[in-house]
């Protein structure tokens, strides 16, 4: 039986990406593929090493279920590079920084997560982290999207 390792990436690791983190987390369990799917986040940026994420995604989460309190920020590092098969980038500058630090023989570990949505066609999820609470719902829409479609994408990938 084989598995995948996913590593969602945004900036700051406060706010998109554990959110994807926790919708993905939530979908594989509810298809019994924990064991199978392995999830992670982080960020490019260094400002919130071992924080938790941002209040505001966190509320925005909990209204839907989902519990980021447990959740830390860390940074990339490149060893990531060798220990995930896919580096999911939220946007076009977590896309050009993970670029610029991955070995040349894994950047093809790097995708956008918005490639898998299949609902909204934007091609990044917006930073909402100065913005209102709402961007935090487009955040969660967005992710609730590209998600389902990850998850299809790796069950075909995964050999039962
Ligand atoms: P994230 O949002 O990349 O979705 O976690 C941000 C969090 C913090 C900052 C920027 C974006 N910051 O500038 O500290």
């Amino acid at each position: 039986m084989n598995s995948i390792a996913v590593c969602f990436v945004c900036l700051g690791n406060i706010c998109r990406s554990p959110s994807a983190e926790a919708v993905m987390r939530d979908l594989v369990e509810r298809a019994k593929l924990s064991d199978r799917i392995v999830i992670d986040s982080a960020g490019t940026g260094n400002w919130h090493i071992g924080d938790p994420p941002d209040e505001r995604a966190q509320r925005a989460a909990k209204k839907r279920s989902y519990d980021l309190s447990a959740l830390r920020g860390r940074q990339v590092v490149v060893d990531d590079f060798a220990r995930f098969d896919l580096i999911i980038a939220m946007d076009d500058a977590n896309f050009t920084a993970l670029t610029m630090l991955s070995p040349p023989e894994h950047r093809d570990k790097i995708r956008m997560l918005m490639e898998f949505a299949t609902r909204d066609d934007s091609r990044v999820v917006v930073d909402p982290y100065f913005g209102g609470e709402e961007g935090f719902e487009t955040v969660l829409d967005q992710c609730e999207d590209a998600c389902e479609g990850l998850l299809k994408a790796l069950r075909a990938q995964l050999i039962v």
